[in-house]
């Protein structure tokens, strides 16, 4: 079931239906028989939000959506018909006997509907996070939810959430513009494959990852650890991954959202001010740009070129390289031994651990894990997860390419990359720190290191 809610005061709420809401559209609450007409609005019960009418910036179009009703700026966290707008103020929202809701204007002209439901006697309600759902009578689950078709905001008790057997996913799209709410160019949805990430594309081209979940954080969003105002969660199981955050206070709004320019922001309201604050955004600069230096390329914002070759590896074009275009990656000097048993690993620290959608992931100690990525010929890397209150550690093992890796000052994970002996050099240690080092650096071998 699609993002299964446990549906709060639901007996309260059925309760009422014969009585009291059947008599009135005002409130929270919205039955057959009613008409929600452009002008008029419902409330959630603590007034938190607002679902009605409302033109955004220049745009002479009416669409139906929900906003915060407490704030002074218009914030708009949930669109209907965000790619048939009303040409004018002649919508009509209204909810059949079946549970269908349907967005029309006094001609009957049809501009948004949901499914017909099997529920008996439903009832569409704006709940106090922002859901709008339609339930039936004694049903325990929604039969449709508004936070299972998000628009291009994620709200506190939101779900970004994939099926993992199917790899449906819920999808954040940004607005064309922010006078146009149609289907914009970029999306942000958990991929499901490996080990599961955010991702932001545009179109069909990957624009930027979170990497990996690492106790408590997403492994691209090390600031993360920090913030104090909000829990977030993580899920992931066999069926479904999802990820949601909540603010500690629930007198602090925040919201996650696609912007038409091609940032995920975070953005937090500050009440005296009276604007929205940009609390975290991504990406945050060149190297959180997906696949920037290649494969096997590192990335560092504070280096000066940013991309460098892992240790053991130059690059595979070397013009380009030069040009400071790294997107075409490194090659391995030394082909791994494998059989033998003389490979070794090269600790990169505060590592954005590389692309994780084509890794396994095993519950295993360290030591096992560098057992288990040495006893594979295709093993090409291995980091252990920190896992949160006391749970058991995984290990993420990559095989053939490491792509979109980048390095920060701090807070990232240790990444232990698989190498020839040759490789490794002659130090016999099994582990080198892997720093910044003028003779490993590939541009200023290439005698082009300057503006
Ligand atoms: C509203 O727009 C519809 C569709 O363009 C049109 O048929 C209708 O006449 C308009 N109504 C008013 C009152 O302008
Ligand atoms: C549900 O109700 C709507 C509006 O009355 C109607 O158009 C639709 O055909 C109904 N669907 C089913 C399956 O009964
Ligand atoms: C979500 O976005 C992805 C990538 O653009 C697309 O393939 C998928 O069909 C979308 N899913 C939904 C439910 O819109
Ligand atoms: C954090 O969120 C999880 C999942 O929604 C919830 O179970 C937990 O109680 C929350 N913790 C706090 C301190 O709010
Ligand atoms: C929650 O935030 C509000 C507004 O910032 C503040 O007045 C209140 O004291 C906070 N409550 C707690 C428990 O921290
Ligand atoms: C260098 O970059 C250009 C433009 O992206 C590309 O067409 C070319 O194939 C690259 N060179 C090599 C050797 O890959
Ligand atoms: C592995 O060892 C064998 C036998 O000593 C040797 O012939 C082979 O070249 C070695 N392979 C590598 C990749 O070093
Ligand atoms: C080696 O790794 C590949 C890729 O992850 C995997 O498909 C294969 O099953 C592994 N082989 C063994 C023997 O574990
Ligand atoms: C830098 O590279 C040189 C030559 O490969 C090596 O001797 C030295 O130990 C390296 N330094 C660091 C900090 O890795």
């Amino acid at each position: 079931m699609v993002g299964r809610q446990r549906r709060r005061e639901s007996l309260v709420f059925a309760a009422l239906i014969p009585t009291l809401i059947a008599l009135s559209a005002a409130g929270d609450t919205f039955v057959p028989g009613d008409r929600l007409e452009d002008g008029g609005s419902l409330v959630s019960s603590d007034g938190s939000f607002k679902l009605g009418f409302f033109t955004p910036g220049k745009s002479n179009f009416r669409y139906l959506g929900i906003w915060y009703n407490q704030i002074s700026v218009q914030t708009v966290v949930w669109v209907a018909n965000r790619d048939s707008p009303l040409p004018n103020r002649t919508g009509i929202l209204s909810i059949s006997i079946n549970g269908s809701l349907s967005l029309s204007d006094t001609k009957g002209v049809a501009y948004w509907s949901t499914p017909p439901t099997r529920v008996a006697g439903p009832v569409a309600k704006l709940l106090d996070d922002a859901n709008f759902v339609v339930a039936g009578a004694g049903e325990g689950e929604y039969a449709w939810q508004s936070f299972d078709h998000p628009t291009d905001t994620l709200l506190p008790g939101m779900k970004l959430w994939v099926d993992r057997r199917t790899g449906l996913t819920k999808n954040l799209t940004s607005w064309k513009s922010d006078d146009d709410l149609g289907t914009g160019d970029y999306t942000s949805f958990l991929d499901s494959r490996g080990d599961p990430q955010i991702i932001l594309v545009q179109g069909s081209k990957q624009v930027w990852r979170s990497g990996p979940w690492v106790g408590g954080r997403f492994s691209g969003i090390p600031e993360m650890r920090s913030y104090g105002i909000f829990n977030f969660s993580f899920v992931s199981n066999a069926d479904v991954a999802y990820y949601q955050f909540s603010t500690r206070n629930k007198s602090v709004l925040s919201r996650l959202a696609v912007q038409p320019k091609g940032l995920i922001e975070r953005l937090v309201w500050i009440q005296g001010v009276g604007e929205w604050n940009v609390f975290w955004s991504g990406p945050r600069d060149r190297c959180d740009a997906f696949g920037y230096c290649g494969i096997f390329g590192v990335c560092d914002a504070n280096e000066s070129p940013m991309c460098r070759c892992l240790q053991g590896f130059e690059p595979k074009s070397p013009e380009n390289w030069s040009l400071r275009d790294g997107k075409d990656g490194c090659r391995r000097r030394t082909a791994l031994d494998c059989q033998n048993g003389t490979d070794g690993f090269l600790l990169l620290a505060n590592a954005k651990l590389p692309d994780t959608s084509g890794v396994m992931v095993n519950e295993m100690a360290t030591e096992e894990c560098r057992e288990a990525c040495l006893r594979n010929c295709s093993c090409t890397a291995y980091a252990m997860k920190e896992m949160m209150n006391g749970g058991r550690s995984s290990c993420i093992l990559w095989s053939g390419v490491l792509a979109d890796l980048r390095v920060y000052d701090d807070g990232g994970q240790d990444l232990f990359v698989r190498l020839a002996r040759a490789d490794i050099g002659t130090t016999g240690e099994k582990y080198l720190q892997l720093g910044w080092n003028s003779s490993s650096r590939v541009f200023r071998a290439g005698g082009s290191d300057h503006l």
